[in-house]
């Protein structure tokens, strides 16, 4: 016989045919929305590297939390810009801090969004980095590093802070060794048991991170976040920090970014019985975005493709700064 038996092209020959043996598929309930937060009043300012995306006050952040909610969106995720940065962050998880503020602000207005928050210190600190930094005298000067073990009472605090405020679920970023263990330990022990944490578990030095650093005014004032962040060659280490991260206590983790890392989100999906979040991170956003403003790509098509690969790949869920054109436009 000339051909096989079984041909799949049959099976491809009319929407009700392919739409009836397709194998995923994606929609708003799987989607995170971020928004980043800043201080002051009716406040809305684009940011460059990023067309679409807003520093919002406290009470646009409110509308924007509507506005989702409103298009089915079921969570959001909270960045904060904070008033004032010092060496140690300590905007980060004061009572009145802006994250802090604008969770209050949202759970109040729209109970029911799930209001997820960045821990971490970047946006807080003077210096950019993620963490407390520390020297280290060596034979040919002085070097700095951020402080592991010193930064995990940091996060803590953070994460109290923000479970006090209201937050339904954290999600620390910082890569620290041992932070989600150290957040567990702090939830669990002060009434908390109940929040969930999605770890950034598996996070990358990437280059893609680029137009947050505007978004988030964190672009770390030395060096780079290499030391604590992963090494982009690495496949079989995104196994050791997952395992770590489930160990300690992780309730879902995080492949960051996303579609360059296709492969790991496919390779977390095989080896965890975990939900797997992956972040399309701003870097995506703004190629999408940039290729879409020049007519280069179509922009609805591509962005519902890229969200649905994210899906193929293994991903429940999926953190995207097209989450509000998803739901608008599918
Ligand atoms: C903070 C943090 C970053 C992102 C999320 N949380 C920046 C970084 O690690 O440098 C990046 C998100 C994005 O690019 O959209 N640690």
């Amino acid at each position: 016989m000339m051909f096989p038996e079984y041909r799949p092209r049959r099976l491809r020959r009319t929407e009700s045919l392919r739409s009836m043996v397709r194998e995923t598929s994606v929609s708003r309930e799987h989607l995170i929305y971020p928004m980043f937060v800043a201080p002051g009043k009716k406040l809305r300012q684009e940011i460059s590297s990023m067309p679409g995306v807003f520093q919002l006050s406290v009470d646009m952040a409110v509308e924007e939390a509507k506005e989702a909610h409103a298009l089915g969106l079921p969570a959001l995720l909270l960045f904060g810009l904070p008033e004032k940065k010092d060496a140690k962050g300590s905007h980060a998880w004061i009572k009145s801090g802006i994250v802090q503020k604008a969770i209050e602000a949202i759970k109040k207005a729209v109970p029911d969004i799930l209001v997820i928050t960045d821990v971490c210190l970047c946006e807080y600190t003077s210096h950019g980095h993620c963490g407390l930094l520390c020297k280290v005298k060596g034979k040919g000067g002085d070097s700095v590093f951020v402080d592991n073990d010193a930064t995990l009472e940091l996060l803590q605090k953070i994460a109290l802070s923000h479970a006090r405020a209201g937050a339904d679920m954290v999600a620390p970023s910082d890569m620290m060794d041992g932070r989600v263990g150290a957040i567990r330990e702090a939830l669990d022990d002060n009434g908390y048991e109940h929040i969930p944490i999605m770890s950034y578990a598996v996070k990358y030095a990437s280059s893609f991170y680029g137009p947050f650093r505007d978004a988030a005014e964190c672009a770390p004032q030395f060096g780079d976040r290499s030391a604590y962040q992963m090494d982009c060659a690495n496949s079989r280490e995104a196994l050791r920090e997952a395992t770590l991260d489930m160990e300690e206590g992780a309730d879902i983790l995080m492949v960051k970014p996303g579609m360059p890392y296709l492969d790991i989100i496919g390779l977390l999906r095989q080896e965890f019985t975990l939900p797997i979040a992956a972040y399309q991170v701003s870097g995506e956003y703004a190629m999408i975005k940039a290729a879409a403003a020049n007519g280069w790509l179509d922009e609805k098509r591509v962005i519902y493709e890229s969200l649905l690969c994210f899906r193929r790949a293994g991903a429940d869920i999926i953190i995207t700064y097209f989450a509000k054109d998803f739901a608008q436009a599918f």
